[in-house]
């Protein structure tokens, strides 16, 4: 199936180690900065449904506000307990200054 992108924001929008949730296509949709680097994950903790958006960036991992699993922002895999399943990744594309983010995981 085709990836249909949306673009959500410019990247200047984002600064450098903090995340911003956005809806695409019907889901809250992280999307982080690290180090000019995008990535964009489910705003929704697999532990507990925590908001991920609002957790902390540590080089490529974010940590859930809510109890503390870590996530790696790259594969979505679970690095810590109380989580062990995987949250969703989202395909990012950057096209000139603006952020653009894939409808469907992978
Ligand atoms: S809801 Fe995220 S660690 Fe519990």
């Amino acid at each position: 199936m085709a990836v249909t992108f949306q673009r959500v924001a410019a990247i200047s929008e984002i600064p450098r180690g903090q995340s911003r949730v956005f809806e695409v296509d019907g889901k809250s949709v992280s999307v982080c900065n690290v180090e000019g680097e995008i990535f964009a994950i489910a705003d929704l903790c697999s532990h507990d449904d925590g908001p991920l958006g609002a957790g902390e960036l540590t080089d490529h991992q974010i940590e859930c506000p809510r109890h503390g699993a870590r996530f790696d922002l790259k594969t979505g895999k679970a690095l810590c307990l109380p989580a062990v399943l995987p949250i969703p990744v989202y395909k990012v594309e950057l096209r000139g200054e603006e952020i653009w983010i894939g409808d469907s995981e992978g």
